[in-house]
């Protein structure tokens, strides 16, 4: 991480702040591994701060903030994203200090309901969103054409081999379907590609008209439309 970020992330300091104390020379860097700990005053704000580092302010040692892991029940009409567009962002109803720090890990389109998890930590994300990581996110689908009992067997081992998207070179990974009604299911999928349940529906003739995402790895949505909640240790360590 930056000098700059570590400053911000471990005091009240914006950016502008922290970067004009390390040109003023206020920040020290101790590094315990060479044999002779070794203080330096840093003045460049993209210095790489590593884990053994010990940072000092005006002589005190700073210590990072504990990282934000939050659960929120998104409703429609709201934007995965920072900024209002169009429709209001869902960080507008999240009341938390420093809300530009953090992010969501799998985005929701604006039309769709259900639950997003809330960060400021990066590798923790990279758990949740990369497909490789085989972290599954579970949908509950409705449709708009019933299928039909005897189609329904083909469906599932259809989207079990992977479907081929619109303007995609390759299959998606495989997906699990669950046919509860005739116009609901529920599908579980590894990846998140660009609108990816609508449209793989839309490759097997078939229409999304609503969708809600119920569960990401095996933390299940139990608040409330709006509601939000911080994620217990377990749940935070479930996605490594
Ligand atoms: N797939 C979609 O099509 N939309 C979403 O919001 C999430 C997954």
């Amino acid at each position: 991480m930056r000098l700059d970020r570590f400053i911000c992330k471990s005091t009240e300091l914006t950016k502008a702040e922290a970067i004009m104390q390390i040109h003023g020379g206020t920040v020290q860097v101790i590094n315990p591994l060479n044999s002779t700990v070794k203080t330096n005053t840093i003045l460049d704000e993209s210095f790489q701060v590593h884990e053994n580092n010990s940072i000092l302010l005006h002589g005190k040692c700073l210590l990072l903030r504990p990282f934000r892991y939050i659960l929120m029940h998104k409703p429609r009409h709201t934007l995965s994203s920072n900024a209002d567009e169009g429709y209001p962002s869902l960080f507008n109803q999240l009341i938390v200090d420093r809300v530009s720090e953090l992010h969501i890990a799998g985005r929701l389109d604006a039309d769709t309901t259900g639950m997003v998890l809330i960060t400021d930590d990066g590798r923790w994300t990279y758990n949740i969103t990369r497909p490789s990581k085989q972290c599954k996110k579970v949908y509950r689908v409705g449709l708009a054409y019933g299928i039909a009992d005897d189609a329904g067997d083909a469906l599932i081992s259809k989207f079990a081999q992977g479907i081929q998207l619109q303007g995609e070179s390759q299959l998606t990974l495989p997906a699990n379907l669950e046919i509860l009604t005739e116009q609901e299911v529920l599908l579980t999928i590894t990846q998140g590609k660009y609108h990816q349940v609508k449209r793989m529906f839309a490759a097997v003739g078939n229409r999304v008209l609503t969708l809600h995402r119920e569960k990401i790895g095996e933390v299940q949505l139990d608040v409330e439309l709006g509601q939000w909640r911080y994620l217990t240790t377990s749940e935070v360590q479930s996605f490594y």
